[in-house]
C-alpha cells in the first residue's frame, strides 16, 4: 500500500517508516515525502534513502490553508498514495483535508494522549510530575491531537530527567511504534479490502 509521509523537519520518523518499509513482508512502501518547508532536511534524508521527495511551501497561500491543502491533496492523489502518515508535520490541517483522508491519515504524538496534546509535551509531562510520557500514534481528525489512537508506548519519566533527555528518550520509542503501528492498520485495511 503506497504511504505518503508529511513531514516539517528532520525526519527521523519518517526515516524510521522509510527503513521499516525494506523489510520484505512490510504492507506497506513510501511513495512520497511531502514538506511543507523547502528547507526541510528531511528532504534530504528521504532522497538519501531512495524515497521521492517533494515540497509545497506553505507561505505563497498566506492564510488559505486550504489552498495549501488541495495543492497537497492533489499531489498525494497524483503518486496514487493511499495512505497518509503526519510525522513531525508542523502544521494544524483544516476538517477541509481531515476530511478527505478521514481514516486514512495518522499521526504521531510525542505524548500519551490524551494527556498533554499540543506543544512542549515533555517540559509539561515532568512539571506535571508524571511517573511516565510516551508517545501515541492515532487517526487525524479535525481537533487537534483528538483522533482515535490506533498504538501507544510508555515510557519512564527518570529523577532529574530534562526536557531534551525525556524527548530523546520517547523519540526513540516513536521510531519504534510508528512502523509497527501503520504496519498493523495498513495490514487491517488489506483485510477489509
Ligand atoms: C519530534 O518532537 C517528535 O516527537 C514529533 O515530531 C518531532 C520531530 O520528529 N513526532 P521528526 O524527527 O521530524 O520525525
Amino acid at each position: 500500500v503506497p504511504v505518503a509521509v508529511l513531514i516539517s523537519g528532520g525526519g527521523s520518523n519518517m526515516a524510521a517508516l522509510i527503513e521499516a518499509a525494506r523489510a520484505p513482508d512490510c504492507p506497506y512502501r513510501v511513495a512520497l515525502a511531502l514538506s511543507n518547508r523547502p528547507d526541510a532536511r528531511g528532504l534530504e534524508r528521504a532522497r538519501a534513502l531512495g524515497v521521492n521527495a517533494e515540497a509545497i511551501d506553505h507561505r505563497p497561500f498566506g492564510k488559505d490553508r486550504e489552498a495549501h491543502e488541495r495543492e497537497i491533496d492533489g499531489r498525494l492523489r497524483a503518486h496514487g498514495v493511499e495512505v497518509v502518515a503526519l510525522a513531525g508535520y508542523m502544521r494544524v490541517l483544516t476538517p477541509w483535508l481531515c476530511e478527505r483522508w478521514s481514516g486514512r491519515m495518522l499521526n504521531i504524538h510525542p505524548s500519551l494522549l490524551p494527556r498533554h496534546p499540543g506543544l512542549d509535551t515533555h517540559a509539561r509531562a515532568i512539571a506535571a510530575g508524571d511517573a511516565e510520557a510516551g508517545c501515541t500514534v492515532h487517526l487525524v481528525t479535525a481537533g487537534v491531537d483528538e483522533g482515535p489512537i490506533l498504538a501507544q508506548s510508555r515510557v519512564p519519566i527518570l529523577a532529574g530527567d530534562t526536557a531534551e533527555a525525556l524527548a530523546a528518550r520517547v523519540l526513540e520509542a516513536e521510531h519504534s511504534l510508528y512502523p509497527s503501528a501503520l504496519a498493523a492498520f495498513v495490514s487491517r485495511l488489506s483485510d477489509q479490502g
